[in-house]
């Protein structure tokens, strides 16, 4: 006899009553050459309404391994770690004293439960040369709008390091916002406000197992933008599209809920509505990352934060990273010795007309509604060997540069890459001949693309090199990925030149 298919899509798995703990997988993330930070969350019923995932008030004591197989004949370190409700019972562990520059790999086990394995990576010593450094970056992942496929691609390439740029997770009411190619599945629960909210809903995302897949499979340097909130917020202030309301105690919620479900190191645990997520790391002499915070510290968007410019735009003390951070930015460049210096941030940094036609439409939630603060960051970056722009945020994927001047075509400052979308907007259409359908208003850009993906980087100390990787569909799970186009930067140039 026979009943009726098994609904195998991990949202009916989520809701099938498991005891399996390690419903949501593993992750590591922000490496140093002698260590790197593991996660996991347990949850036996991950969508429970409390934002507990089914473990109540219970204090429970996990097991921990790391070795250097796959196989755990050679564990390097082991313990014991407690976790409970304060912690949305999550776990962060930060193994010290490894060998550099080598493969890792991590398990958990709560009584007879034994998590997925996870790879992870030590970076390079400081003072060493390393010949090469696969990194995959990619932002903005809406679950309603399609299958998280374009991650297991990422994971299938196996880099080196994942730099997630924002948008992980969206806070909106099911169905809220259409993809333009239809909604795949549903949100759980309403729009997301409190904590319980917000750990439930990094717990729905967390059941996807291409998401799953990339987590266990490299370590993660993750930042957030505006989703992981609300929409287009700006320091202590919602974005024009969220009621005021209590703004502070919502992004206590959302922050507190973003570090316990990421692989964040306990230092950055939120101090009230403040996470500290601008940070830096090394892979050795051959690049140095910035990853910036545009969220937290900015000005007001200007301008009522419409398209277009206005008088306020220009006002010099405007801000998007905050005094302190710009300092911290501008040290940071200066100093710095390696080949690359990688600013990994959520919005377009250089000029993006988003008009085909007229001038000045441009988005005052990115650096164009903060005009006076990128001077001075181009400042920094003249001091900075090679300094490349990796962006999220916008949902196509764009090369571009970031000139200094907008009319002066000789005035590159850095390549500026920004990945698509994960899913966000739903099934994308393939610009025929690659070019930037809106080029006229904007000559920086050299590539446009309109389909879902992620970009894959490779560092060496004479190049960079950019793969642009496309989804021809998210809407149903399974799509190969292709290299849809290929750029590459020389050191000692700014300049980027396409190269398949
Ligand atoms: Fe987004």
């Amino acid at each position: 006899m026979t009943g009726p298919p098994l609904d195998l899509r991990p949202s009916a798995a989520a809701q099938t009553p498991l005891d399996n703990p390690f419903s949501l997988g593993v992750a590591s993330g922000d490496p140093s050459p002698d260590g790197f930070v593991l996660w996991t969350r347990l949850a036996q019923l991950p969508l429970d309404d409390d934002g507990l995932g089914g473990m109540g008030q219970g204090v429970r004591r996990v097991e921990w391994q790391v070795a250097t197989d796959a196989r755990f004949r050679r564990v390097v370190r082991s313990g014991v770690s407690r976790t409970g409700p304060e912690q949305g019972h999550s776990i962060h562990l930060e193994p010290s004293g490894l060998e550099p520059d080598r493969d890792h790999f991590y398990r958990f086990r709560l009584d007879r439960h034994l998590s997925p394995v996870g790879r992870t990576r030590t970076a390079p010593r400081s003072t060493s040369v390393p010949s090469a450094l696969s990194v995959a970056f990619a932002s903005c992942a809406q679950w309603e709008h399609g299958w998280f496929t374009a991650y297991r691609r990422m994971a299938e390439d196996e880099p080196d390091l994942v730099l997630h740029l924002g948008d992980y997770l969206y806070e909106y009411d099911p169905g809220f916002e259409p993809a333009r190619s239809g909604n795949v599945r549903s949100h759980e629960g309403p729009e997301t406000v409190t904590l319980a909210d917000y750990r439930r809903r990094h717990a729905q995302y967390k059941t996807d197992p291409d998401l799953q897949l990339l987590h266990a499979t490299a370590p993660w340097v993750a930042v957030f933008d505006d989703h992981e909130l609300t929409d287009n917020w700006a320091a202590d202030r919602p974005g024009p599209s969220t009621a005021p309301g209590r703004f502070d105690d919502r992004r206590t919620a959302a922050l507190r809920a973003y570090w316990e479900n990421m692989p964040l190191r306990r230092s950055a645990y939120p101090q009230g509505p403040e996470l500290k997520a601008h940070r830096r790391f090394g892979w050795g002499r051959l690049a140095t990352f910035h990853m910036l915070d545009t969220r937290q510290y900015r000005d007001q968007q200007a301008c009522g934060d419409g398209m277009g410019t206005c008088e306020e735009t220009w006002e010099p003390t405007r801000s998007i990273l905050g005094e302190e951070q710009e300092a911290w930015i501008a040290d940071g460049l200066r100093t710095s010795t390696a080949t690359w210096d990688v600013l990994g941030q959520q919005v377009p940094m250089g000029r993006l007309e988003l008009s085909p036609l007229e001038i000045d439409r441009l988005s005052m939630d990115s650096w164009d509604g903060y005009p006076a603060c990128r001077d001075r960051v181009l400042a920094s970056m003249r001091e900075a060997t090679n300094p490349v722009v990796l962006t999220g945020d916008v949902h196509d994927a764009f090369a571009t540069e970031v000139w200094a001047d907008h009319e002066d075509p000789d005035s590159v400052a850095a390549p500026e890459l920004i990945c698509t979308s994960i899913t966000s907007n739903g099934d994308g259409e393939d610009s025929p001949d690659g070019s930037y359908r809106w080029g006229r208003t904007n000559p920086q850009v050299q590539f446009w693309n309109d389909l879902r993906g992620y970009v894959a980087l490779r560092f060496t100390a004479e190049e960079l090199r950019a793969d642009y990787r496309s989804l021809p569909y998210v809407r149903v799970p399974g799509a190969p990925a292709f290299t849809r186009a290929s750029f590459a930067v020389e050191a000692g140039s700014p300049r980027l030149h396409q190269v398949g």
